[in-house]
């Protein structure tokens, strides 16, 4: 077992990493992102990606996803710019300067999608969001892991921890595989659970205790992956843009259940309290 610090997510260290916006700005202030995901049938899960973004303040917000998801993403989401996959799906993917890029929400694992997405990471060296199906593609081989960039944030489910590094027995052992694989890969990981740990580079556990049981829907982490790639347009730094987006989702999840149950709210509901926590903050 390795010596780290633990802190729990509190309301003090959410004051001090949270920035107010700012008044004489402009949309290029507030960063970049670009979601990529969705597939036939999965277009869902970019939807609800690149609506977390936007509402998570990303001064621009694109979404790349196939063909398919044109008309529906550019309905649901007309402040976002689509950008268009193509027959290889993310082989079009572009190094858009300084964008932060949140991939996987519904993105299949596809055999072209796989190449496209082990290319893009092999000229891609800042940080940038993955989860879902982005982290399927990268569990297929364990070279495939140091291509994942310094600094990035992977945001695993515990399935989705274990095809990555292997099976683990329980969340202890989970937590221990974690922290030695943050330290050696230089990279932050969100293990996504009832309660969701930030683990750092420095081996640092922050535990976060907003959230309830009306996430557990399908939907509930591609929200996530969209705030916190929204957040990390915006500047915060990976660990910062970790621990603030894991509290938001389940701050704003919280919100929602007041409203509508545990059992009747929807992810999209989520998203639509993420304001009234930025008002709680401000
Ligand atoms: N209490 C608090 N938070 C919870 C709870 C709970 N009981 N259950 C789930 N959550 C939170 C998690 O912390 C996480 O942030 O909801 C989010 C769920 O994220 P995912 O597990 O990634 O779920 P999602 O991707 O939306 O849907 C499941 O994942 O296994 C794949 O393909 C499968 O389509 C499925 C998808
Ligand atoms: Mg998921």
């Amino acid at each position: 077992q390795t010596q780290t610090d633990d802190f729990v997510i509190d309301d003090d260290l959410i004051l001090k990493i949270f920035k107010p916006r700012q008044e004489f700005v402009h949309k290029g202030t507030y960063g970049k992102s670009i979601i990529v995901g969705g597939s036939y049938g999965k277009i869902g899960a970019a939807v609800l990606a690149t609506k977390s973004a936007l509402r998570t303040g990303s001064g621009l917000t694109f979404v790349l996803a196939p063909d398919c998801g044109y008309e529906v993403l550019q309905t649901s989401c007309p402040e976002a710019m689509f950008i268009k996959g193509g027959e290889n799906y993310i082989s079009r993917i572009d190094e858009q300067e300084n964008a932060i890029y949140g991939i996987g929400p519904g993105l299949g694992t596809e055999k072209e999608t796989e190449n496209a997405l082990l290319q893009f990471l092999r000229n891609h060296q800042s940080p940038l969001v993955l989860d879902a199906d982005a982290l399927n593609i990268i569990s297929q081989d364990e070279n495939y892991l140091k291509l994942i960039p310094k600094k990035s944030i992977i945001t695993p489910h515990p399935k989705e921890f274990d095809r990555l590094f292997g099976k683990t027995e329980n969340s202890m052992e989970r937590l221990d595989l974690a922290k030695k694989k943050a330290k050696e890969l230089e990279i932050y990981i969100v293990l996504k659970d009832h309660h969701t740990q930030v683990i750092t580079r420095e081996d640092q556990v922050f535990y976060n205790v907003t959230g309830n049981s009306g996430l557990a829907k399908g939907g509930s982490g591609d929200i996530l992956t969209g705030l916190i790639t929204s957040l990390l347009a915006q500047k915060y730094s990976s660990e910062e843009a970790a621990i603030l987006g894991v509290w938001l989702h389940g701050k704003a999840a919280d919100l929602a259940a007041e409203k509508y149950s545990r059992e009747a709210m929807q992810p999209t509901n989520v998203i639509d309290e993420i304001g009234n926590v930025f008002l709680y903050l401000n």
